[in-house]
């Protein structure tokens, strides 16, 4: 009697309430033990929406470390990037196999990755609806969080952490808010985000990329002259003089063209400007390229030629040619019949591929930038702004115009911060917000300099000295 009644109080409200489901017990192409558990399985969004997760607890402490919440960009691309070729504990090899990251932050942090909207990665929608817009989306993902702490419950004690890359610029800043707003009474324990190389501003964005060309030596003086002296005010190069987002002078915005044409379609790789353009016959990687600078110099009058040509470069290219990203390996991976059964995808879910057209091509955009999300966060959590400072897609000097436009108090000097004995980038902090470079990293700050992004992470969210 009191054995059953023990074992009905322990069934109900043991803190091991882990959904057994979803667990991973056996992943395929991971050939050593791993020190902590894993989960991969669907969260319910808005409108019975199924948002693919995968969530790894952390190797130190679940019950007590932050979970962290990490979105992929686009819009339209997967976190399955992130778990897999960025900040995860296991990463995707040529061969199939995981190998370990050293530097996961799930050393110090349980993580989900969330692959949203629906009809990104192995998420879906129940009417195959994929058309959304960034309130759905933050919407959506609200509830689908909610679903994580009914399917995790014993981990709503712990603090948790919003974060992502690029187009998670919107989602993480836009999620944060709804959190705090709470119109559900769902009592997440937010206490912070973090956004890297994060699209804040499309007009900083667009026009601190012409300056950050120039100065990397992407396009020579004639240009530059002529640029400045048809964009800017009184031929004077800064951030408030010059307007390369939103010409109307025809010389400037014939100049502005060519310097776009040089920096984001002869061959550079857009993401790391010292990293290699990457030869691959997959579309996927074109759809990637393709989405992620679609939201370049969109109120440019030049933007549609510009990306009509990118658009036709990118449908000539034959296999050998560079679209400089390759996520081969990943789909791969996760289109095997037997990765797919270890992590829980029905057969009726369709096939992975790093970007969706589909979301990208209905993805409704409603904010030109993320000002009042800001300077509501930055009252209420605290934040960081990384960026790792070869990145042209979402540059590092458009990320910090757009901190310091916050007019927040500055809290501590700029100044350089170390990982080991190197210089590791450049921190200024704010009150409750953080301005952090990460040096010679690009777009996927956490693939290029693991181990520097670990230390500003664990950081951030411990509070401890850069
Ligand atoms: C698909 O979703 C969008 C956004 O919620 C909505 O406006 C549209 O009406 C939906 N389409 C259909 C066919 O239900």
């Amino acid at each position: 009697m009191w054995h059953s009644a023990l074992l009905f109080l322990t069934l109900v409200f043991g803190v091991q309430c882990a959904p057994k489901e979803d667990e991973i017990t056996d992943l395929p192409g991971l050939n050593y033990a791993v020190n902590f558990k894993h989960y991969s399985g669907y969260l319910e969004g808005w409108r019975g929406k199924q948002l693919h997760y995968w969530f790894v607890e952390s190797s130190r402490n679940p019950s007590e470390d932050p979970v962290v919440l990490w979105m992929n960009g686009g819009p339209g691309c997967s976190s399955m990037d992130g778990l897999l070729t960025e900040l995860g504990p296991y990463l995707i090899s040529a061969d199939g196999t995981l190998k370990k990251n050293d530097f996961s932050w799930n050393t110090v942090t349980n993580v989900i990755f969330l692959e949203a909207p629906a009809c990104v990665g192995f998420s879906y929608d129940p009417h195959d609806n994929c058309t959304t817009s960034d309130d759905e989306v933050s919407l959506s993902n609200y509830m689908a969080l909610q679903d994580f702490f009914r399917k995790f419950p014993e981990f709503k004690k712990n603090d948790f952490y919003i974060t992502g890359e690029s187009y998670g610029g919107i989602y993480v800043p836009t999620l944060a808010v709804r959190i705090l707003q709470d119109e559900d009474n769902a009592n997440i324990p937010l206490k912070g985000f973090a956004v890297g190389n994060g699209l804040s501003s499309y007009k900083l964005n667009d026009n601190s990329i012409v300056f950050f060309g120039y100065y990397h030596g992407l396009y020579g003086d004639n240009l530059w002259s002529s640029l400045v002296h048809h964009c800017c005010e009184n031929d004077r190069a800064n951030s408030d003089s010059c307007n390369f987002a939103t010409p109307t002078n025809p010389i400037c915005i014939k100049g502005v063209a060519i310097a776009m044409d040089i920096v984001y379609n002869e061959g550079l790789n857009m993401y790391n400007l010292y990293g290699k353009c990457l030869h691959s016959s997959n579309s996927g990687k074109m759809k990637r390229y393709f989405t992620d600078v679609g939201h370049l110099f969109r109120s440019q009058p030049k933007q549609k030629e510009l990306f009509e040509k990118f658009k036709h470069r990118l449908m000539s290219l034959k296999s050998s040619d560079p679209p400089c990203t390759d996520s081969r390996d990943m789909q791969n991976y996760l289109n095997n019949p037997e990765v797919r059964a270890s992590i829980h995808i029905p057969g009726h879910v369709q096939e992975w591929e790093i970007c969706s057209d589909r979301v990208y091509a209905g993805y409704q955009r409603q904010y030109e930038n993320m000002v009042e999300q800001y300077k509501y966060l930055t009252s209420h959590v605290p934040g960081l702004v990384y960026n790792g400072d070869v990145d042209m897609a979402c540059n590092f000097l458009g990320d910090e115009w757009f901190v310091e436009q916050l007019g927040l108090k500055a809290v501590e000097r700029r100044r350089m911060w170390h990982d080991g004995d190197q210089v590791a980038g450049f921190v200024k902090r704010f009150d409750n917000l953080d301005l952090v470079t990460i040096r010679g990293a690009g777009h996927m700050v956490p693939q290029d300099k693991p181990s520097a992004a670990l230390k500003m992470i664990t950081s951030f969210i411990f509070k401890k000295k850069y």
